[in-house]
């Protein structure tokens, strides 16, 4: 007899994992929307620095990374949610919010973890379609608000399409959504949006809204991904209590908090990171709309493009693995026909234009 599970294992998509790691290094990994930048030496240092002391848990207080992002953010310690990857806070939140009858509001295609929060609890999922420009449509969702309704999520930018919304029109969303119901920016790439002007925009609103909720990690500007390393800004206490509540302690482990720490400090690399990127992704749109491709204006570290029809989005995707490139099927990520491609070195992003002109023909 086979071992039964909960109802809910049956529910809960499985998460599209990123191929590749077996390939070894002379691969262009440009599907999971990493940092294409190796940590600073001084903060793989601060977390090899711990290693000799392993004997002992993690401080479950987290006191000296949650002391220095209420530094850098203006917020008190205890308004500041600590995970194990923001994935983590994430499903903490699905889990401390969501029963079932109660539901979650968010765009589609957004972030891959977002179905997992309904499946998981037995929430319903309300799913609202991006507008033309792969944007959030701020008004449907705002719509879709019922007295059932627990929590919000919006992706800012937006994963997988790479678009942003305006601070202004988030805003225009918050004040029409009941105060006793959650909302969580999800702004992962924040850092690469020039819409959204520098990191400290959303934190006015933070202090309108104590609904609000600001997620961001260390996975991606930060280049700490494998470290798994994320933070939740939040707008009251109450958020960051009962995230905790849910989870096991000593969720962050030691070499996560001394490296996440020691990168805080390096604000000028983080800088210069960005506007490397932000250079290359500009190079990236321009050589993929020159080959007659649709792109969606990016505010991310990554880019989405349509394919034209008639071309078979696994063949495309096949055939840049082929030529050493990974990037991410729209199919896999919500829809079908589309591309989801990293922004990586120069020379990777090189090695992607020109693969992509040998498969799409250009
Ligand atoms: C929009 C968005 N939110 C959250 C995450 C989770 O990141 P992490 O758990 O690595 O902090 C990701 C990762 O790709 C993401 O794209």
């Amino acid at each position: 007899m086979p071992i039964e599970f909960a109802a809910r294992t049956r529910r809960i998509p499985v998460y599209p994992l990123a191929g590749g790691y077996d390939l070894g290094a002379d691969v262009a990994m440009l599907a999971s929307n990493e940092s294409c930048f190796a940590p600073l030496p001084v903060v793989a240092e601060a977390a090899a620095g711990v290693l000799g002391a392993t004997n002992r848990y993690p401080d479950p207080s987290y006191a000296s990374l949650r002391r220095a992002l209420a530094d850098r953010y203006g917020i008190p310690p205890g308004r500041i949610a600590l995970g194990n990857g923001s994935c983590d806070v994430l499903l903490a939140a699905g889990e401390a919010l969501l029963e079932p009858d109660a539901e979650v509001v968010y765009a589609w295609p957004a972030f891959s973890v977002y179905p997992h929060l309904a499946a998981a609890s037995g929430a319903r999922a309300i799913e609202v379609p991006l507008d033309d420009a792969d944007r959030h449509d701020l008004d449907a969702i705002a719509t879709e608000v019922t007295v059932a309704t627990r929590l919000v999520l919006i992706c800012n930018p937006n994963n997988p399409t790479s678009t942003a919304v305006t601070l202004d029109e988030v805003e225009a969303l918050l004040r029409r959504v009941p105060g006793h119901v959650c909302v969580i920016l999800d702004e992962a790439y924040c850092e690469f949006a020039l819409t959204l002007g520098d990191t400290y925009a959303s934190l006015e609103l933070l202090r309108k809204y104590p609904n609000l909720v600001l997620l961001r990690t260390f996975s991606k500007v930060y280049g700490l991904a494998a470290l798994r390393v994320g933070y939740a800004l939040c707008g009251s206490e109450d958020f960051r209590v009962a995230v905790d509540q849910v989870r096991q302690p000593f969720y962050l482990n030691a070499a996560a908090q001394a490296a996440a720490v020691e990168a805080l400090r390096h604000q000028d690399e983080v800088e210069r990171r960005v506007t490397e990127t932000i250079g290359n992704r500009l190079e990236m749109v321009d050589e993929v709309r020159a080959l007659g491709l649709r792109v969606a204006e990016s505010d991310a570290n990554f880019i989405w493009l349509h394919l034209p029809e008639g071309v078979e989005e696994a063949d495309v995707v096949s055939g840049l693995k082929d030529r050493g490139v990974l990037v991410r099927a729209g199919s896999s990520l919500g829809e079908d026909g589309s591309l989801r491609v990293t922004v990586g070195t120069a020379d990777e992003n090189e090695r992607f234009a020109g693969a992509l002109a040998a498969v799409v023909g250009g």
